[in-house]
């Protein structure tokens, strides 16, 4: 089996999900359950045994070396983090304590575990980590894409923490020995992805008659990946990437954000046209920019097509017209997240002792 953390979260459940699909080996899900974790995400693996959930922090020491020698897992692979940049802004010490000090304490949890290991368990081990592009910072118009051996530039609280539990990764390799694997994919989107981030804010705001909040002049410039497309990148670094290397993941979509948000208005236009008849891009509204914003990610994703054979299933176009229809189907979802309520009856309903 293999231990994921952060499973409840948007890109995490869609894995989880994705991966007793593909090949149904048994996960333990390791996650704290911030606001950012709903386990209604994965309401469908309610029966499923494969699917263990354990309530608890990737910083909890004990915890994390239970769970490694109870359930001896063939791989990590850390999902769990803080992610939303401008929460990061307004209050940086969680990012600090989870990506940073929680990805140290499961790095070292990990080290003791593998270090126990003998023989074909222990040359198969793998700690993946799930980075992001904005690590490398911010490009201007002409520059090229992002590739695995760009300088680290983080910007932002959130970068920078994503940047220092990198660099730890790549420390426990060098240093230790630790098998491990680090992708850097760029910004995803899709189904569960909570409403704070930009795509489903646009898509619930609209349907909600409020206004659709775009950032400074809208030409911030980011590479758009469908979740599912970043699921299967990682399950493809995971079966074959070489141990200790870094691959960039992304999807060859770089859009500016006014751009995503006109093709969302015009989607919900044809799909849910307005009561009050015109176009959702009537309620698009200027405000003022995130500080220190950064102007473009692009991401060379040539590497893991070259060695690993990956390569996106969705175009944007297919990709977002999915994700719109699946909030217009899912409203009782958004309702549920808006409203709180599920965080309280998933441990009711759902959890289930370590
Ligand atoms: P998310 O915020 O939706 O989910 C994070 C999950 O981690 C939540 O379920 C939360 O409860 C859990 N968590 C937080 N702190 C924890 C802790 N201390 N211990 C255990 N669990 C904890 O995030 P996401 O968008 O799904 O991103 C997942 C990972 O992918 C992150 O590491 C993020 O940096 C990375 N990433 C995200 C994107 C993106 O576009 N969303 C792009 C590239 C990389
Ligand atoms: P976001 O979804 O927060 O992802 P990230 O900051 O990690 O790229 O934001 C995507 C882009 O959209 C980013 O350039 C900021 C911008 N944005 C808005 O213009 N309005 C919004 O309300 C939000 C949340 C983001």
């Amino acid at each position: 089996m293999i231990l994921v953390t952060g499973g409840a979260g948007f890109i995490g459940s869609n894995f989880v999900l994705d991966w007793l699909r593909a090949n149904g080996e048994a996960v333990v899900n390791l996650d704290k359950l911030t606001y950012a974790g709903n386990l209604e995400n994965l309401a469908s693996l309610k029966n499923n045994p494969g699917h263990v959930f354990v309530h608890g922090d990737i910083g909890d020491p004990k915890l994390v070396a239970e769970l490694l020698t109870r359930h001896r897992p063939r791989a990590i692979v850390n999902f769990a983090a803080e992610s939303h940049v401008d929460r990061s802004i307004h209050s940086p010490g969680s990012f600090i304590e989870t990506n940073v000090v929680g990805s140290f304490r499961l790095l070292e949890a990990a080290r003791g575990y593998w270090d126990a290991l003998q023989g074909a368990q222990k040359d198969g081990f793998r700690f993946l980590h799930v980075s992001t592009d904005e690590v490398y910072g911010s490009l201007t118009p002409g520059d090229a894409a992002f590739r695995e051996d760009n300088r680290y530039e983080p910007n932002s609280p959130y970068s920078a923490s994503k940047a220092a539990s990198d660099h730890l990764v790549r420390a426990y390799h060098h240093t230790y020995g630790l098998p491990v694997l680090t992708t850097n994919c760029s910004n995803n989107y899709g189904p569960y992805h909570f409403p704070e981030k930009l795509i489903p804010l646009v898509i619930v705001n609209a349907l909600a008659d409020k206004p659709l909040p775009v950032y400074g002049d809208g030409m911030q410039i980011r590479d758009w990946l469908y979740v599912g497309d970043h699921c299967s990148a990682i399950r493809r670094v995971l079966e074959a990437g070489r141990v200790g290397e870094t691959y960039n993941v992304g999807g060859w979509n770089e859009k500016p954000n006014i751009e995503i948000v006109q093709t969302i208005c015009a989607l919900l236009d044809e799909l849910r046209p307005r009561v009050a008849g015109g176009s959702y891009a009537q309620q698009i509204t200027y405000v003022k920019d995130r500080p220190g914003h950064d102007r473009r990610y692009a991401i060379d994703a040539r590497k893991i097509k070259r060695e690993l054979g990956w390569k996106p299933a969705e175009t944007f176009e297919t990709g977002i017209r999915k994700t719109v229809q699946w909030y217009l189907d899912h409203g009782d979802w958004v309702q549920r997240v808006q409203s709180g309520v599920y965080r309280e009856w998933i441990a009711a309903q759902y959890e289930r002792a370590a």
